[in-house]
């Protein structure tokens, strides 16, 4: 297993290229199910987890070309040869679980695995389910595994969830383009991600309203084409690189950022003390002047700030003067990184989905492990601006979410590198 070295080295200066969104390419790519002709993705970060779904998707008889290093991806699945998503792919990546929808809707069959929990939580799939059987699906739950069959095919129906999830707005979405009729789905989410599925299942010939807001209607069609869509820019990995000219000081331009995709973090920014400013080339970001100002943080469903950038604030409020509150909403589990970054000098009191941390003047270089994708990256960002040596483990994690992370923060001056581990 690998592990990666970072040693403090003051303030960071220069520029962070942005990859495309991580859970925006692994929705659109099963999206490719849903027709017979090929399509086109652009922008698509080289990551492990986009390796596993082409893996996946060929297990179910897709082909996926990749051209330029895997930044552009060819997916076409003329025809689904195999309708059974098998559990040693799908427990790898619970995002496997959005070829339910997709299968269902084009032949009408599939029999998917349940995913299982992950180390955040244990993210139940029932709205998934819920969302599908409100269009016709006929589900079956055993050994391990979701049969689902829509016989004469899936109808619009209504789907209204009872609390905001975007992997189950996302199934019903790519589910309702092929259904007869119209489907309504209330208390949509509206994450980035959701809106450029939309847009691009729209190119595909798709008739949908309403993306990015709390309801959105889908006129189904008799069949989708193809299509080619550049993948949105990743904001969880804009917010993480954002950070780090917060936490080590100096200003770093993070290209292709956009406020718009995280405009409740960049207020959170603002209130801690760090200018952010939006130019042609995308968002600069600098400390205002001397310490960062410690600031409450509640995670919420989008528009609201990000679970998944929790992590790496609680590593910039860990130096913060005075006292921070971070609630976790999302996730029953998603402190892991906190006993890590106390090994590193951190003062941070945790009870049930609250953290409370008293930030303190510098953090202290230690051997740390990595325990989810998010959390192993704030141990890479308190590394950053530790004094002495930090060495993260495990980090099989970060390269699931986040493309040559060594390359791009050494190239705005960090000392950080890989240990290739037996
Ligand atoms: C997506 O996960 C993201 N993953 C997550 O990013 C992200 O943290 C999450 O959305 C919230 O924004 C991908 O897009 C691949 P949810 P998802 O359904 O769709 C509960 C990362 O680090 N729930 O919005 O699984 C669930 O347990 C990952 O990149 C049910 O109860 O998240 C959670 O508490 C981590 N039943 C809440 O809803 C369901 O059927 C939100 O989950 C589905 C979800």
């Amino acid at each position: 297993m690998d592990s990666i070295v970072v040693t403090g080295n003051g303030p960071l200066h220069g520029q962070i290229p942005i990859a495309g969104a991580k859970n925006a390419c692994l929705t659109l790519m099963p999206a490719t199910l849903l027709s017979e002709e090929p399509l086109t993705l652009t922008n698509a970060p080289r990551l492990s987890d986009i390796r596993t779904m082409s893996t996946l998707l060929e297990s179910l008889g897709a082909e996926v070309a990749q051209m330029q290093g895997g930044q552009v991806l060819t997916l076409s699945s003329h025809s689904i040869t195999n309708h059974r998503a098998d559990y040693d792919i799908v427990r790898k990546m619970r995002a496997s679980i959005l070829v339910l929808g997709p299968m269902l809707a084009r032949d009408g069959h599939a029999v998917v695995s349940l995913p299982g929990g992950c180390a955040i939580g244990a993210r139940p799939v029932d709205l998934h389910l819920k969302a599908l059987e409100a269009m016709g699906a006929e589900l079956d739950l055993r050994d391990g595994y979701v049969h689902a069959r829509a016989p004469g095919g899936l109808r619009g129906g209504r789907v209204a969830f009872p609390m905001v999830s975007v992997g189950a707005t996302e199934n019903a979405l790519m589910a309702a383009t092929l259904a007869r009729g119209t489907t309504v789905i209330d208390n949509a989410a509206r994450e980035p991600e959701i809106v450029d599925l939309a847009q691009c299942l729209r190119k595909m010939g798709a008739q949908i309203e309403g993306e990015g807001t709390h309801t959105i209607t889908i006129e189904g069609v008799d069949r989708l084409g193809g299509a080619t869509h550049a993948v949105v820019p990743d904001r969880i990995e804009l917010g993480t690189y954002m950070l780090a000219p917060a936490i080590c000081g100096g200003e770093v331009t993070c290209l292709g950022g956009r406020i718009d995709l995280l405009a409740a973090f960049c207020e959170k920014l603002d209130e801690a003390g760090i200018d952010v400013t939006e130019t042609e080339a995308g968002l600069t970001v600098a400390r205002r002047n001397g310490r960062v100002r410690a600031v409450d943080v509640v995670t919420a469903p989008f528009p609201g700030f990000p679970t998944d950038l929790q992590a790496q604030m609680m590593a910039l409020m860990c130096t913060a003067q005075g006292t921070s509150v971070l609630e976790e909403r999302i996730f029953e589990n998603r402190f892991m990184h906190a006993p890590e970054l106390m090994r590193m000098g951190a003062q941070i009191d945790v009870q049930g989905g609250t953290a409370t941390v008293t930030g303190v003047e510098t953090l202290k270089g230690a051997p740390v492990m990595a325990t989810d994708l998010r959390a192993s990256v704030s141990l890479i960002l308190a590394g950053l601006a530790a004094e002495g040596e930090t060495i993260v483990n495990r980090v099989y994690h970060l390269d699931r979410g986040y493309e040559s992370v060594e390359e791009k923060l050494r190239g705005v001056g960090a000392r950080i590198e890989r240990i290739t581990g037996q």
